[in-house]
């Protein structure tokens, strides 16, 4: 399903940085997967494709058929690991053109994601009197840029169909038993499911967090974790020729060789959302310490024409994966006999073949240039190649984690804008703290 190429870092990394990192890799995997180590509680998500909630996924199935039935549109309102994973599937599965294509499944509009006036004020008006559900998701139950979100849209929802009606188009996605969210919920009676205690928001994207907005705008989410099921089959096997256990000890070499931005690149405008998602998993789960580095993201082939010049010739401090799909249907270019243009010597040839040998040039150039370049290439875009990239880089990155002696599975450092921000808006409790950072502001 996924091949990975790493014939492009040779000459930036020692001859044995695999075979040097066997024990470490051996290491990580062992801790994973018996659910050990530094971060251990949390690595629920690496059995997840076989032992998820089979009752829950059929009421997550269920409701997103109500959904579709009740509403034409659906606000998913949550933010970081609550909001990107729905996200980026639903663009890449469904595009980014989703909601201005015809169909029988609702707009999906994302909110909470942000704290911008305007943002909310356009939302509002798009979302005009059309019939809307609300799923908000929030495994803390108290952050605050969605709740307050939640609070207005359900104050919409009760206004528009009162009280009970607004119940019965209210999801909410959050802890079995804690947090506010979950009282409100229970108080409420509003349908309930859960984010597993076990599974960091950056790694929830395959639980109810993700996959019932995902179902709702039409996916079929069986297909998507059956594909992430055959990634975790495949993978969990030890061993040096393990795609995840070479992309995590490659990784690991460029860093250690000086290399501190990592920048994903698509070919694909429908995976600028993937590589969101992506940036967090690896930023959050590496960025401690003073280790990891920066996840950055670039679109092909429209960024070699703004950022081109940087990665050629800039600071020589990135390597780049990029990853490739094999594309669905076929463009050919047409032959213009006046040739004005001078474009004839590609008639006849298939847009992709353009693309392909775009991708080959650029990898060969910026390899000259002294960027490493690792490629990652999949089969067409699917609910079964999504879902096996998507456990792929989960799994390497609690791998690379491990590799890199942190812990990959906590987050504390977003913990610390959080509390200033309840600080700093008076929030009961933070009385101390808010004093002493008004004296900064
Ligand atoms: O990974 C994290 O902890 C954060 O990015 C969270 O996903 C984000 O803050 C949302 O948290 P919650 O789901 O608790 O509202």
């Amino acid at each position: 399903m996924l091949k990975l190429d790493l014939s492009n870092i040779t000459s930036f990394v020692p001859e044995n940085y695999l075979t040097s990192r066997k024990d470490g890799l051996e290491q990580a995997a062992s801790m994973i997967w018996s659910h050990t180590g530094p971060g251990g509680d949390f690595t629920g998500w690496v059995d997840l494709p076989r032992n998820y909630d089979k009752e829950e996924f059929a009421r997550i199935q269920a409701a997103a058929k109500k959904i579709q039935q009740q509403s034409q549109v659906l606000v998913v309102i949550g933010i970081g690991g609550s909001y990107l994973g729905a996200r980026a599937v639903i663009d890449l599965l469904c595009s980014p053109n989703y909601n201005l294509k015809k169909k029988d499944t609702p707009d999906i509009f994302f909110a909470g994601n942000g704290l911008s006036t305007d943002n909310l004020l356009e939302l509002i008006d798009l979302i005009g009197d059309r019939d809307f559900s609300v799923n908000v998701i929030s495994k803390s139950g108290t952050t605050t840029e969605p709740a307050i979100a939640f609070r207005i849209f359900k104050g919409l929802l009760e206004k528009k169909y009162g009280k009970e009606g607004a119940k019965d188009r209210i999801y909410a996605t959050t802890d079995k038993a804690r947090g506010a969210l979950k009282g409100l919920a229970d108080a409420e009676g509003y349908e309930e499911f859960v984010v597993p205690d076990a599974i960091g928001g950056r790694f929830s994207v395959l639980t109810a967090v993700g996959l019932l907005p995902i179902a709702a705008a039409g996916v079929d989410i069986q297909a998507l974790m059956d594909g992430a099921r055959r990634a975790m089959e495949e993978l969990s096997a030890p061993g040096l020729d393990n795609p995840a256990w070479q992309y995590a000890a490659a990784r690991n070499a460029l860093e250690e060789g000086g290399k501190c931005v990592e920048m994903l690149a698509g070919y694909e405008p429908r995976f600028r959302f993937f590589a969101e998602w992506w940036k967090q998993l690896y930023g959050e789960s590496e960025g401690k310490e003073g280790k990891g580095m920066l996840p950055a993201s670039l679109e092909y082939t429209a960024d070699l024409h703004s950022m081109g010049q940087y990665i050629q010739e800039g600071r020589r401090i990135m390597c780049e994966t990029v990853v490739s799909f094999a594309p669905k249907g076929e463009y050919v270019i047409p032959d213009d006999p006046e040739n004005i243009d001078g474009l004839n010597f590609l008639s006849g040839k298939p847009l992709a073949f353009v693309a392909d040998r775009a991708m080959r040039g650029v990898m060969l150039a910026h390899v000259d240039g002294g960027v490493p370049n690792i490629l990652i290439q999949m089969p067409v875009i699917s609910e079964a190649s999504v879902g096996y990239l998507i456990y792929f880089f989960e799994y390497v990155c609690g791998l690379s984690g491990h590799l890199l002696k942190i812990n990959p599975f906590d987050q504390p450092g977003v913990e610390a804008y959080k509390s200033n921000m309840f600080a700093l808006l008076g929030k009961p409790g933070y009385e101390e703290k808010q004093a002493e950072l008004e004296k900064r502001i």
